[in-house]
């Protein structure tokens, strides 16, 4: 889960009535002019903050992150502190300097995300509790034997979620790209770790809990955001109502609860024993991380084979050698079992997933400085100042022409190399430890991140199996940039597509 808000309070302003405007931009203006007067001490890294108090570079970083950051980058070099958002935000933009990130003990990822979390999800979280390190071991359940039995779950999930459409006439349907796939992902993923309503109106509480779900995403910019969540409108009443749908309570009408689900669910019992809501809070947050991400994640990776039959027709062609070779023809049903090895041996299917990860994923990885620190460099070492923010910014390794040829080309088998995995990538001549890096790193790299492979290779799988699938629309779209900062980013507009059971 991430992270903080520059551009979300431009956003959040925009969702106002008036006399809130006028009260939030008030307040605003008298703190961060405040804020505004801070002058480079010496040791420290260039500041820039431009003219506009508060916000400072926030619009520029905003409307061109690569462009603005390389030219910022060729200024003042490779490590400098922007006013963004009215916060000070030193960034490292020297692949090689990201492991003192993950080593110092006075940068912080839990004082970080302690706020987001209180404004986000309405999580209370003492950072040193027992209770943080408690449900921070439950991520062991995303791995090992744990995700084995997800993995399997998921599957069948998803071939519930797909099975109407194998019955239909053989007809093309059109649809929205977009919306096709957050449906897929949001019902398949639910069910896989939370389990299934035990209602018989199922697909009636599903597609409400969905719908309230996207109200609330939509959201997400304006609650992490400075602005008081008492003057962004109906946003309060729309994270109450999703709380409450997922407390104790609610979620004893779901059954086949993961491993993961069921150990939170202890764990948040024996911690807040009269506090419903709380417990609903925190299942709202991890129930946030597992699908905001990969809902535009699986858009990404379908949209760009949809863009590319030619990669498209090698995948296609990847798994089916799979599944003749392990004796799965397909038959009229869906018959699918793949293992984790199988499911990993599919290094085209992997590689264009990455490709797609690395041109959608804008996220940061950042830290809360705790203490004065001196941070060590090349050119010479830098004092960062207590109280600011710290910030990896990968989307420039991304984008690097030195590291990724063409980086703004899709090219689905950028992380083949002679039929296998390629994971060897260079800067300045030198090997690069981390590349790629949309899952974070250290201490708060995401521990969803093997499911979440997991559910895009299956879903793409399905598809790619069962399915013809043509884009419709040939509109070219572009990332919209509202989530700028923290995760992958949606497309500007969705597109149409059609798909129809292999004849
Ligand atoms: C393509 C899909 C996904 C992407 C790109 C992604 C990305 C990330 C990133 C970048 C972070 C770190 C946040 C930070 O540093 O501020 C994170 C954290 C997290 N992710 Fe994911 N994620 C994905 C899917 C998932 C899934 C499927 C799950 C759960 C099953 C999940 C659970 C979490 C959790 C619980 C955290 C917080 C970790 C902590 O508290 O330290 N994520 N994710």
């Amino acid at each position: 889960m991430d992270r903080f808000a520059l551009e979300p309070l431009l956003l959040s302003l925009r969702g106002l009535s008036f006399p809130g405007l006028a009260l939030a931009g008030l307040l605003l203006l008298l703190v961060l002019c405040l804020r505004a007067r801070r002058t480079r001490r010496p040791g420290e890294p260039p500041l820039i903050k431009g003219w506009l108090p508060y916000l400072g570079q926030a619009l520029k970083l905003q409307k061109d992150p690569i462009g603005f950051m390389r030219t910022l980058q060729k200024q003042h070099g490779d490590t400098f502190t922007l006013l963004l958002g009215g916060k000070y935000i030193t960034f490292i933009l020297d692949p090689y300097q990201y492991p003192f990130v993950m080593k110092n003990h006075k940068l912080s990822f839990k004082m970080f995300i302690k706020n987001i979390l209180r404004k986000a999800f309405s999580i209370q979280m003492d950072i040193i509790s027992d209770l943080n390190n408690e449900l921070h071991d439950c991520y062991q359940l995303l791995q090992g034997k744990s995700l084995d039995i997800l993995m399997e779950n998921m599957m069948q999930n998803l071939q519930e979620v797909f099975e109407p459409h194998l019955f239909k006439t053989t007809n093309w349907d059109v649809t929205h790209l977009l919306t096709f796939c957050t449906s897929a992902v949001f019902e398949t993923t639910f069910a896989t770790i939370y389990g299934k309503f035990l209602a018989t109106d199922r697909k009636k509480l599903i597609t409400e809990l969905k719908d309230d779900f996207l109200k609330f995403d939509n959201k997400f910019v304006h609650l992490i955001s400075d602005v008081p969540i008492e003057l962004l409108g109906n946003t309060k009443s729309i994270q109450k109502k999703l709380i409450k749908r997922l407390t104790s309570e609610k979620l004893a009408n779901i059954q086949g609860w993961s491993e993961i689900v069921q150990m939170r669910q202890h764990i948040l019992q024996k911690y807040y024993t009269f506090k419903d809501v709380e417990i609903g809070a925190h299942h709202l947050g991890f129930l946030w991380a597992s699908v905001a991400n990969t809902i535009p994640a699986m858009f990404w990776a379908m949209y760009y084979l949809l863009r590319h039959p030619e990669a498209m027709a090698v995948l296609r062609d990847e798994i089916d050698h799979l599944l003749l070779s392990t004796g799965q023809k397909q038959g009229p049903g869906f018959s699918i079992h793949l293992t984790r090895e199988q499911l990993d041996s599919l290094v085209y299917l992997e590689s264009t997933i990455l490709e797609a990860l690395r041109l959608s994923s804008f996220s940061s990885i950042i830290r809360f400085v705790e203490e004065d620190l001196t941070l060590p460099s090349e050119t010479g070492d830098y004092l960062l100042r207590k109280g600011d923010l710290l910030a990896i910014f990968p989307p420039l390794l991304h984008h690097d022409p030195e590291v990724f040829e063409a980086p703004e080309e899709f090219r689905f088998d950028r992380f083949v190399e002679n039929g296998k995995k390629k994971t060897t990538f260079f800067k300045s001549g030198k090997k690069l430890k981390f590349y790629l890096l949309p899952f974070g790193l250290g201490a708060s790299k995401c521990p969803g991140r093997f499911l979440a492979l997991i559910e895009i290779k299956q879903l793409l799988i399905i598809l790619l199996t069962y399915f013809d699938l043509e884009i419709v629309d040939d509109k070219p779209i572009q990332l919209d940039k509202n989530r700028f900062l923290f995760g992958i980013e949606y497309p500007d507009s969705d597109v149409l597509f059609r798909y129809k059971v292999k004849s």
